[in-house]
Formats: C-alpha cells, sequence, structure tokens
C-alpha cells in the first residue's frame, strides 16, 4: 500500500548512533485536575521534558485532557503526551509530581485535606516507586508538608528525592506583594517564607533583598520608619491569598503551576537553584523532636535536594520556625505516624 511517511520523508540511516543519543527526560503528573493540568501545560510550554504523562483516576477526563493538549501539538515544542489509569505507562520517569486528591472548599484549611489524601496515597506513592525508582517525586496535594513525609516512607526513597512544593508558591505571593509595595519587579525581590506551607508559614524578613540591598535597612536608610506592622500585614496577605482565590475562583492553579513547573526546570536541567521547598527538615535550623518535612531554602538539582542553606534566622524567625515544625509534628503524632 501507499506509505505516507515514505513518500514526505527519506530516511538518512545511521545519521545519530543509538549511543550519542541523549537520554530523554520523563515526566509523569498526577492528577489531572486544575493543578496537575496547569502543571503540565506550563511545563510543555516551557519545552522541560520529551515525555509527558498524564494519570487519573478518572479515564475520561484523563483522555480528555490529554487529547485536548496533544490538538496543541503545532504550537508547542514537540513532546510525547500520553495518558493512562495504569501506573506501568510511569515507568522510568525522572520526576514525579503528585497533584491527585481532595482540595478544600471555602472554610477548609489544607490540615482538613488530611484522612481524604491519606488513603489515596497508600494507593499512588507505592505504584510510583515500584516503575520509577530512581526518581524524584514532587508532591503538591496538600497539606504538602504531611504528605510529602507520608510519600518519603511509603516510597523508601532516600529523602534528597522525595521533595514538597511547599512555600515556593507562598514565596512568590510574597515577592510580588513587596514587589507591588515597592513598585519594582518581582523577580529583583528574593524573599524566603518558610515552615508548614499554609497557617503557620513563617517570613524572614531579615533575608530580604532587592537588587542586593537589604529591605530593612533600605527603610531604615530612606528613613522610612521600620513599619513592623506593614510587614505583618504582608505575611498575613500571602497567607490569606489561597483562601481569598478559593473563595473567588474555586480554586488555586496558575501560580502553583508556574512554581512546580519552576521547580522541574531547576531539578532537570541540574540548575542547582536555592527554592523554599518542603524538604526532611530534622537537624536544620534547630529543629529536633521528631521526623518533620516542611520547607527551608534548599539547594536544588539532579540528585533532588542538595543542601539546605544556613540562612541568618533573628530569634523570633526561629522561634516561629520551630512553632511551624511543632503544629504539623503535632497533627503526625494524632496519626499515629
Ligand atoms: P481537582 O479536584 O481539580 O483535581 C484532583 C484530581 O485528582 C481529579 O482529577 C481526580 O480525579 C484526581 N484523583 C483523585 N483521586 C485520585 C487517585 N487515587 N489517583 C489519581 N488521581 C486521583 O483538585 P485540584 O484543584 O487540582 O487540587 C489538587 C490538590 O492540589 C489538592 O489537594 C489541593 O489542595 C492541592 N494544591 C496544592 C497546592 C500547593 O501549593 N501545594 C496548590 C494548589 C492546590
Ligand atoms: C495554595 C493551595 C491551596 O494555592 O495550597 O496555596
Amino acid at each position: 500500500g501507499f506509505d505516507l511517511t515514505q513518500a514526505f520523508f527519506n530516511p538518512i540511516q545511521h545519521s545519530a548512533p543509538p549511543s550519542l543519543t541523549k537520554r530523554q527526560t520523563k515526566i509523569s503528573v498526577i492528577g489531572t485536575g486544575n493543578v496537575g493540568m496547569a502543571i503540565a501545560q506550563t511545563i510543555l510550554t516551557q519545552d522541560l521534558t520529551d515525555e509527558l504523562v498524564l494519570v487519573d483516576i478518572n479515564p475520561d477526563r484523563l483522555r480528555g485532557e490529554m487529547l485536548d493538549l496533544q490538538h496543541a501539538a503545532a504550537f508547542l515544542p514537540r513532546t510525547k503526551i500520553v495518558a493512562s489509569v495504569d501506573y506501568s505507562i510511569t515507568a522510568d520517569s525522572d520526576l514525579c509530581i503528585v497533584t491527585a486528591g481532595a482540595r478544600q472548599i471555602t472554610g477548609e484549611s489544607r490540615l482538613d485535606l488530611l484522612h481524604r489524601n491519606l488513603k489515596l496515597f497508600s494507593n499512588i506513592i507505592p505504584s510510583l516507586a515500584l516503575h520509577s525508582p530512581a526518581s524524584i517525586l514532587m508532591i503538591v496535594s496538600n497539606p504538602v508538608d504531611i504528605l510529602t513525609y507520608i510519600a518519603w516512607k511509603l516510597s523508601g526513597f532516600p529523602s534528597n528525592r522525595v521533595i514538597g512544593s511547599g512555600t515556593n508558591l507562598d514565596s512568590s505571593r510574597f515577592r510580588s506583594l513587596i514587589a507591588d509595595h515597592l513598585d519594582v519587579n518581582a523577580q529583583d525581590v528574593q524573599a524566603y517564607i518558610v515552615g508548614e506551607h499554609g497557617d503557620s508559614s513563617v517570613a524572614l524578613w531579615s533575608s530580604i533583598t532587592i537588587g542586593g540591598l537589604s529591605l530593612l535597612t533600605l527603610l531604615e536608610k530612606k528613613d522610612i520608619a521600620y513599619e513592623k506592622e506593614t510587614l505583618e500585614e504582608i505575611h498575613r496577605a500571602v497567607k490569606e491569598s489561597a483562601y481569598e482565590v478559593i473563595r473567588l475562583k474555586g480554586y488555586t492553579s496558575w501560580a502553583i503551576g508556574y512554581s512546580v513547573a519552576n521547580l522541574a526546570r531547576t531539578i532537570l536541567r541540574d540548575q542547582r537553584r536555592i527554592h523554599p521547598v518542603s524538604v526532611l527538615a530534622k537537624g536544620f535550623y534547630g529543629i529536633e523532636g521528631g521526623e518533620v518535612f516542611l520547607s527551608l531554602p534548599a539547594q536544588l538539582g539532579r540528585g533532588g535536594v542538595l543542601g539546605v542553606t544556613n540562612v541568618q534566622l533573628t530569634e523570633e524567625e526561629a522561634q516561629r520556625l520551630h512553632d511551624s515544625a511543632k503544629t504539623i509534628l503535632e497533627v503526625q503524632s494524632q496519626l499515629g505516624i
């Protein structure tokens, strides 16, 4: 019969010996709801992977999302997009991003989701670990810090390969609010929120710099009184921002999509950038008393978490960080885990 490929294309034999072919990158996204699809679409537009795998329990939604993305191929970098309810499709992923599970409705906190999402994880995480034993796990489902701890336990992976998206998102909200406040570009604002992703998060005011200048020094130099209340107000707005978006549109998606794609780039391209993400925190910043995952400024690369940086904390910041760790550990101990 007529071979359409042959008609258009004269293959060149042995143009690239297999030994010289670069290994392909594969990312799996588990959960194709608002968050999973925002992450998937940002990863595609930013050309971060050769293969993108989607997994969900809802086969119709899954196939619908896969087809819809495939139909954009003419506008995107060439990426293989596949989907299945069966985890064997995720085999040999470099990065597995877990967004599956219940989300908050107005009035619920992230911690309220724990029992619902814990159940899903006992199925999802062992399946991912089985098929991609060398991958890096990136947990996004909430409550993200506790679920990252659970994923670490269930996977049996070393802690450097289990990362929660954590306060990378809170920190970008923080940077954008500071940038608005001072009328500068958010990309020039270095600022960290650490601790729990959520209500007990900790703003590190002493570490904020804008174009290399310390914010606190800048305020003093310009004779602007140190307005602690204004700064606290900005942090309150960061903590409130997810609740506000959920109240208004029902869920959050775009900012977490960019935040996780940003982490995926650093990890897969071995960028060795520092991000506040949820890592096994025991032993850092005087955090003792149990195995707890929470966000600290961590250097990330192809090996996952490469290290945790030693930002100078004020006494108050250290105290708040320890309180945040305690909040998470208390919930974990109630679960008997
Ligand atoms: P959603 O309801 O739109 O999507 C959830 C998806 O998970 C659905 O498609 C559902 O079919 C799927 N799912 C449910 N059980 C599954 C299972 N066992 N295996 C595979 N897939 C399964 O919710 P969303 O808005 O996408 O939010 C997803 C999660 O992300 C929530 O827990 C939410 O709180 C969290 N989230 C975290 C952050 C963060 O910063 N860490 C930000 C936003 C949302
Ligand atoms: C967020 C989610 C809800 O956007 O954790 O912060």
